[in-house]
């Protein structure tokens, strides 16, 4: 039998997309009806291996797994034996000696699921790898925008930022693009992508222009630590000409939504009180429904 890893969105067809949604609506549903049924994984173990910070990720992830009866257990670079020399290759060596059920990796590198994957008997879950992927954010996102909006096809969604160093822009262009939504990248040249493999994708370099008519605004973090010198001078002045403010968002639809995979630097790409936004900020929904989509993804990864 072949094993389900997700690794990426581009390997994932638009049925596995799609079914992955409607999983996520089943199982908010039962959170909510308190019918979650926890023999679903019961008596699997579940590897956390992340060499990165994480908040929202790595919790959900485990909440999901602890929702559905298995047992989670978090590796931890700090306590690890990374410090005393091991390389990457051994440490996954040895943690797939261990025979886990499932294997979520975060990493710093490019293409470091795929490596683990190539490595692992068990099916590997890429909780973001570099500026690679972020796969179950995209999908919490598309989730969590069919939830407000009822489809994808057709939206304009611009997301805006630091594009050139994000997973989780790499992840929903892909996704948004493969679901027939439009995509506008929003970014100070320098923060660009190099090249852009879908269709159906604009770039603008001013908030102003490619803020028109938007359905949704997705905004993105200065990614510092993956910038090999600093490409933005200071943060009040990227603020001045590309923080999300009030006045910007007032360019798009009435009913735009807002969101942000989170950590949020307020008064750097995003104002605080738009980030607030009681009718337009679906920030916190998103974080929310990382536990349903990441139990879809459980779910639809690990074998009965
Ligand atoms: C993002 C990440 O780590 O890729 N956060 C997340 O998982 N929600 C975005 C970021 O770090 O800016």
């Amino acid at each position: 039998m072949t094993i389900r890893h997700l690794l990426d969105i581009d390997t994932l067809a638009s049925t596995d997309i799609e079914r992955l949604i409607s999983s996520a609506r089943f199982y908010k549903n039962a959170i909510a009806t308190k019918t979650v049924n926890r023999d679903r994984l019961a008596g699997k173990i579940i590897l956390t291996v992340f060499y990165e910070n994480s908040t929202r990720t790595k919790v959900s992830f485990e909440i999901a797994a602890k929702r559905l009866g298995a047992d989670v257990i978090n590796w931890d670079i700090n306590t690890s034996a990374v410090k005393k020399g091991e390389t990457f290759g051994d440490t996954i060596g040895y943690l797939n000696a261990f025979e886990p059920d499932a294997l979520i990796i975060r990493h710093h590198e490019h293409s470091a699921a795929q490596y683990v994957a190539g490595r692992s008997a068990c099916p590997v879950i890429n909780g973001g790898d570099g500026w690679n992927q972020h796969p179950s954010q995209a999908l919490l996102d598309a989730f969590t925008l069919m939830e407000h909006k009822g489809r994808l096809e057709g939206l304009t969604i611009a997301i805006c930022g630091d594009v050139a160093h994000s997973r989780v822009a790499n992840s929903n262009l892909a996704l948004m693009t493969k679901m027939g939504a439009k995509v506008r990248i929003i970014a100070p040249k320098l923060l660009q992508p190099q090249k852009i493999k879908y269709d159906n994708v604009s770039v603008f370099d001013t908030m102003e222009e490619g803020l028109k008519g938007c359905d949704a605004v997705m905004m993105l973090r200065l990614q510092k630590e993956r910038m090999e010198q600093a490409a933005i001078p200071n943060d009040s002045a990227y603020f001045n000409s590309f923080g999300l403010t009030p006045d910007r968002l007032a360019l798009a639809k009435p009913d735009v939504l807002v969101m942000h995979p989170g950590p949020m630097n307020r008064g750097i790409e995003i104002a605080g009180d738009v980030a607030d936004d009681p009718n337009r900020s679906i920030i916190f929904k998103q974080g929310a429904n990382g536990i349903p989509m990441r139990m879809a993804i459980l779910d639809w990864a690990i074998p009965r």
